[in-house]
């Protein structure tokens, strides 16, 4: 259909149905199995009598059981007048049933063909279940880890977020304005700076600076639109005081003016009625034309549009056209999704059969798990030989609910334990594998303030000690032990902010008795967040940092543990010491007094009494089981100017016995600007494979572009002078360091 076919429909809708399009609901509302859309709650989200016809919904939020998905768009075309088909969106943020490693993990690959994979699968599982819309990408940055939802994001880079959007919206949607086949909508969320709450408190205000605002958050949700992503989602936070639901200058001035973005912009979750929560405006009608004003199309699963949209379109004339506008904005979305020629769109597809959880899905979830996984610490005892006893001790040995907070859709019961990992591997390497649990992910005392989750927390009767003595005996009858601990799913993801994000207690005290009995330990950690592993990293030889690395985590681990791969993630998001020093993060600014490495005691500098200000492992860090060496960093010119370009050259060398994958890293620091620069930016990296002894030399291509950022008075700008740029392994290595000139 063309535009004017669009408006032509729209032409012939009651205001109501209008406003009926931009109504989101959730299937409870349409679900029963004999009157698919009379029933549900609708008194209780406050529909004033009257006011509302079901008939009239223009999208369903998270149904994604494809037989419900066919019974209720069946029922509603035969029961509505217009014809026009409901869209169904969902949560499928990393995985339909085949689950890929959380984000945070994922960008910790470094390697976006394999993210971009993912997402394809992801949208081709999502297709055959019948779903329109998956709420994902989420590209918030973050720099706290006590914020639950760090799992979800790619993220503290700005870099590798971008590149997370645009990987993420290409393999999502396709690269057609029309939607094709085996492909959905992406929805870039949340619009903006949802990952900068104060203090990471879930849902807390976001206070940032015009610098940091434009040249760090921003500018991954612009990627994904310039990636033509069709949905962005607005965010539940205010933004220095304005909530960014009904924030015209974010909304209408940034994102549609300055972005040129014409797509749905959806708002988060109950977010408009929250307007009123929040203290911005007084009634529910205020919300609803304070969101609206700013353009917010959908209203997700609130009656405040529907109450209210009506009357206020009727009586002004303006609001009317902006409503015309909204409407079609939404059936465009329906149209390049084919709905209207395919209300069933990947239901009815029967020529092939079901690519859900197949083989070719499992080992991309393993591959990108294999290289999401960070090796953090190594004294010399990994791979693991053959021929060994090992004990796998930990509540995560064998547990199946290793996903993470966002897999809503996946079931754990395909998860691959690394129990079943080692197991796989045991005749290949002669391993005896055995297995004690130890202790409890959270105990029963713990787990009451999860609330409507602390059913699915299971928790193992066995007295503590019961459970701890098992894990000692076996840990001193085996020659290594595996040690897989970590945080419940439930402690990460929305609403699992933490103000000690460590590890559980009874955990810790489980690593530190099995120490006892004196046999290496390799811990293998769970988790959706950075943890401060301060107090337990030298408790332990060997740390590998699993995040939730989705179905085929425990094939991808035991891989890693034994060699047959060797570890290449590197972090994407810093490990502080203590939770003294969060928000830390490696682009920091710098200071008038930075710490004087001379006289570490100077009362007068930038630094903690009581602990470093260095992360315990920065940005960018992650071990191989081989060494790499970089020599030689070499510029072709020290100066440029704006229309050329300078190629950095690095050499670098695998010195070590196994083949391993290297990522290099760019960064510059802007040496002198109008306004001070991070002590380093992340620029550019090239993910390497190199053959032991092998040597290659690596080039990046530095130009004006990459030295640009937004200044308040004159946009965006690369100033004249001096520049440092590093090459290395890490944010913290400085080793091969050169400095170039931008002039006239
Ligand atoms: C979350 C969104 C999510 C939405 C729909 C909200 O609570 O913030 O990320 O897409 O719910 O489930």
């Amino acid at each position: 259909m063309h535009d004017k076919d669009l408006k032509k429909i729209i032409s012939t809708l009651s205001t109501k149905e209008k406003v009926g399009q931009l109504i989101q609901l959730t299937g409870n509302f349409f679900d029963s199995s004999d009157d698919v859309i009379e029933t549900g709650p609708m008194k209780r989200i406050g529909f004033h009598e009257g006011a509302y016809d079901l008939r009239n919904t223009g999208s369903l939020l998270n149904v994604v059981n494809p037989e419900k998905i066919y019974a209720i768009q069946k029922k509603y075309l035969e029961t509505t007048t217009h014809n026009i088909p409901l869209l169904f969106m969902a949560d499928v943020i990393y995985g339909y049933k085949t689950i890929f490693p959380i984000p945070l993990a994922q960008s910790g690959s470094w390697n976006f063909s394999l993210i971009e994979e993912s997402a394809r699968i992801i949208a081709k599982e999502c297709y055959e279940a019948g779903i329109h819309v998956t709420f994902s990408p989420m590209v918030d940055i973050v720099r706290d880890p006590r914020w639950g939802r760090v799992m979800e994001s790619p993220g503290e880079d700005t870099l590798l977020a971008e590149k997370y959007a645009k990987s993420m919206v290409k393999g999502i949607q396709g690269t057609d304005k029309k939607i094709p086949k085996e492909h959905i909508a992406a929805c870039v969320k949340h619009f903006a700076a949802y990952g900068a709450p104060q203090s990471g408190l879930e849902y807390g205000a976001v206070e940032l600076s015009y610098d940091s605002l434009q040249n760090y958050y921003l500018p991954s949700y612009k990627a994904a639109i310039d990636a033509d992503v069709k949905l962005v989602m607005t965010a539940f936070n205010t933004l220095n005081g304005v909530p960014a639901t009904g924030n015209k200058w974010l909304n209408k001035e940034v994102l549609r003016k300055e972005y040129d973005y014409n797509g749905v912009l959806i708002s988060d979750y109950a977010a408009i009625e929250e307007l009123r929560v929040h203290g911005c405006t007084e009634t529910d009608k205020d919300s609803a034309r304070m969101a609206f004003e700013s353009s917010v199309d959908i209203d997700m699963k609130t009656s405040v549009y529907a109450n209210y949209l009506p009357e206020l379109a009727e009586s002004n004339t303006a609001i009317m056209e902006l409503l015309d506008e909204a409407v079609l904005r939404i059936l465009n979305l329906k149209n390049d999704l084919g709905l209207f020629e395919d209300p069933y769109r990947g239901l009815r597809d029967s020529t092939k059969d079901s690519s859900i959880l197949s083989d070719e899905h499992k080992q991309a979830s393993q591959k990108l798990a294999e290289e999401s996984v960070v090796l953090l610490k190594n004294d010399d005892v990994l791979p693991l030989e053959s021929e060994l006893n090992i004990a796998v001790i930990g509540p995560y040995a064998e547990e199946k609910s290793a996903l993470g907070f966002w897999a809503i859709t996946g079931d754990p019961k395909d998860t691959i334990t690394l129990k079943s990992g080692m197991e796989s591997l045991s005749d290949e390497f002669s391993w005896k594998v055995d297995v004690a649990k130890g202790a409890n992910i959270l105990e029963k005392e713990e787990i009451a303030k999860y609330g409507k989750y602390t059913e699915s927390m299971y928790v193992d009767e066995r007295s503590k000690e019961a459970l701890l003595d098992e894990a000692i005996q076996l840990a001193k009858r085996s020659d290594k032990v595996v040690l897989a601990l970590g945080e419940s799913v439930y402690q990460s993801g929305e609403g699992g902010s933490r103000t000690e994000p460590t590890l559980p207690k009874e955990q810790i005290k489980l690593l530190k008795e099995i120490k006892k009995a004196g046999k290496p330990i390799i811990l293998v950690i769970y988790a959706g967040r950075p943890l401060i592993l301060n107090d337990i990293q030298d408790e332990v030889d060997a740390i590998l940092y699993a995040w939730y690395p989705g179905t085929m985590g425990g094939y991808a681990l035991a891989n890693i543990l034994s060699g047959k791969a060797n570890p290449s993630g590197k972090l994407s998001m810093t490990f502080p010491r203590s939770v003294g020093q969060i928000p830390l993060f490696y682009n920091n600014y710098s200071s008038g007094r930075p710490k004087n490495e001379n006289d570490p005691n100077h009362r007068f500098t930038s630094r903690y009494l009581d602990e470093e200000t260095s992360a315990l492992y920065p940005f960018g860090y992650g071990l191989s089981y081989t060494n790499f060496k970089y020599t030689g960093l070499s510029l072709d010119k020290d100066e440029f100017n704006n229309d050329e370009e300078i190629v950095a050259s690095v050499k670098i060398k695998n010195t070590g016995h196994r083949e391993g994958k290297e990522v290099v890293q760019l960064y510059i620091h802007d040496i002198a600007a109008s306004v001070v620069r991070p002590v380093k930016e992340l620029k550019d990296f090239k993910k390497v494979t190199l053959k032991p002894g092998e040597e290659k030399e690596v080039s990046f291509i530095i130009k004006k572009d990459l030295l640009t950022y937004r200044t308040q008075e004159n946009g965006w700008q690369a100033e004249k002078g001096a520049f440092d740029v590093f090459v290395g392994s890490s944010s913290r290595d400085e080793k091969n360091k050169k400095r170039f000139y931008l002039i006239d």
